[in-house]
């Protein structure tokens, strides 16, 4: 992502925080979450502010000119990569990529969705957490829907995973905690690693098309910020022992979670992903996302 003013400067996200900070933490990012993204709407899994904002978009609808695709191609393998992806050009290896991280977060919201306590059930700041959290996927998936318009991939619908698949999601809940909020840090983590890559990747591949390159990007900072968000909170989770497995995990999660998306390697340097994982500390995102995002006060300087 382009570097827009002066760095802001903070800890790494693997730092230490005491039990007093986290539960505080929790509180602070429940307030920011509902300023941020508005009420809950919850039969329809959306958030007010949020849908106001996606409507300002599909009202002012941008749509490439040209074809920025090989629609065929893309068809052909956004499920699974049925051709040589060395034979398929850039753009079209950008778009099935996204697809299919998307389609994994679709997956893994609508699983916990089902599993996760009503608001008007939730007890605890971690539930309405939770709730407004996975509420706020959603809108991100709504969100890549009208990237894959701006593209003119009007026909994307999200398809299940393999019933296998499906599974493992749904015996994700039934790992013990240390292990999942870990993972479920982890997967953020690679979130806004991926997000900062595609940043890289629109101006490297959509070029001659700035309109949509300049649509994609807006909608694509709007998730970001919400993600950055999700990594500080999920990070909150951790104490001293699972903040040192999650790092761990960091390797083998990413490493695993691509390997069956052949074009990733046309496309990410995953070696990099990596290390840049492990050293995270929000360097590398424009200073107007992290001052629109939520950030723990234990990787603040002051
Ligand atoms: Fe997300
Ligand atoms: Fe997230």
């Amino acid at each position: 992502m382009v570097e827009d003013s002066p760095r802001l400067r903070f800890r790494s996200i693997f730092t230490d925080s005491t039990p007093d900070e986290r539960r505080q933490n929790f509180e602070d990012y429940l307030v920011f979450t509902r300023a941020h993204g508005g009420e809950l709407l919850e039969p329809d899994k959306d958030l007010t502010r949020k849908r106001a904002q996606l409507s300002h978009f599909r009202t002012r609808p941008v749509r490439s000119r040209r074809s920025l695709v090989d629609q065929a191609a893309f068809y052909r393998n956004h499920l699974v990569f049925r051709d040589d992806p060395a034979t398929i050009d850039g753009r079209t290896l950008l778009w099935t990529c996204v697809y299919k991280f998307a389609r994994h977060e679709w997956v893994g919201i609508t699983a916990a969705w089902e599993a996760s306590t009503p608001l008007a059930n939730a007890k605890t700041t971690v539930d309405r957490i939770s709730r407004h959290h996975l509420a706020e996927e959603f809108c991100h998936i709504r969100y890549f829907e009208e990237m894959f318009r701006t593209v003119a991939l009007d026909e994307v619908i999200w398809v299940p995973l393999s019933p296998f698949q499906q599974r493992l999601y749904r015996l994700f809940p039934r790992i013990p905690g240390v292990l999942t909020d870990s993972l479920g840090f982890v997967t953020e983590l690679l979130g806004v690693l991926f997000y900062r890559r595609m940043d890289a990747l629109l101006d490297e591949l959509l070029g001659d098309e700035p309109e949509a390159r300049t649509r994609v990007r807006e909608l694509l900072y709007e998730i970001t910020v919400d993600e950055l968000a999700h990594v500080g909170q999920r990070r909150n989770f951790l104490g001293g022992a699972a903040i040192r497995i999650a790092r761990r995990l960091v390797a083998p999660f990413f490493r695993a979670f691509v390997r069956d998306i052949p074009e990733s390697r046309r496309l990410l340097d995953i070696d990099q992903m990596v290390r840049d994982g492990r050293a995270f500390d929000y360097s590398g995102y424009p200073r107007r996302l992290l001052e629109r995002t939520w950030i723990p006060s234990y990787c603040r300087v002051t």
